[in-house]
């Protein structure tokens, strides 16, 4: 495997995180380091308290990263002004635990408010056409026009991967995205991850205790205490 540093979407070194300030502070991430190509499928896994998803909210750029070093997509994020954080994001489909689909919208608009916040030059009409397409991908062709409360927690957590790979991200970051599943769905949400991953040359991150997922992965890597280790 080539060590070219520019292959690499996520790369990220000796990172360090505290919540709190002062004598109350408390170190979650002790120097970790991981790396993700493009069209590889990585599965971090670790007990509950470890640091995943706190790891993946700084790589996720959805918080500021205090030490080390975290390159995702060629940004520097300890180091970039606030601005290129949108920037950052606009390039990562992150997957929450919990879908946070908002209620009165319906699938169609959970995912088209995505083209709406980072392609503005999409007009209504492109991005309802856009977000058809990707729900009728993950098989909700027929919901399109149905509100959270009329979907099952599968159809949910579907739609909330169709809102995070609408923008064609260049980066996947999933945290315990079959959590709420039952083993079915849960393969079926994986499989379409990991399709997106081979046929898109995008990479993924998902954080899992589910070993029903383990068999999709390139690696497994383990964190425990706040440090990554190979599997
Ligand atoms: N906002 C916060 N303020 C203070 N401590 C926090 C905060 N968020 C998380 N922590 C602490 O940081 C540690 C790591 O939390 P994190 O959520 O990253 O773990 P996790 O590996 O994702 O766990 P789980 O598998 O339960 O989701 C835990 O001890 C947690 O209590
Ligand atoms: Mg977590």
């Amino acid at each position: 495997m080539t060590d070219d540093r520019s292959s690499y979407l996520i790369h990220a070194r000796d990172v360090r995180y505290r919540y709190g300030e002062g004598d109350i502070s408390q170190y979650v991430l002790k120097g970790a380091d991981l790396s993700v190509r493009s069209g590889e499928f990585v599965i971090l896994a670790g007990p509950s308290g470890s640091g995943k998803s706190t790891f993946l909210s700084l790589i996720g750029a959805l918080r500021k990263g205090q030490e080390g070093y975290i390159e995702v997509a060629s940004h520097d994020l300890l180091n970039c002004h606030e601005h290129e954080m949108r920037d950052i994001r606009r390039k990562i489909g992150f997957v929450f635990q919990q879908h946070n689909l908002l209620n009165f919208l319906t699938a169609s608009q959970n995912v088209e408010m995505v083209l709406e916040m980072f392609n503005g030059r999409f007009d209504e009409q492109h991005r309802k056409e856009k977000a058809r397409e990707v729900l009728e991908k993950v098989g909700l062709g027929k919901q399109v026009d149905y509100y959270p409360r009329q979907l099952s927690v599968g159809q949910k957590q579907r739609v909330a991967i169709a809102r995070s790979l609408v923008h064609q991200p260049k980066i996947i970051l999933a945290d315990e995205p079959t959590a709420s599943l039952d083993g079915k769905t849960g393969v079926q949400v994986v499989e379409m991850l990991h399709h997106m991953v081979k046929t898109q040359g995008c990479g993924a991150l998902v954080v899992t205790h589910d070993n029903r997922i383990f068999d999709y992965a390139d690696r497994i890597l383990h964190i425990e205490d706040g440090v990554i280790m190979a599997g």
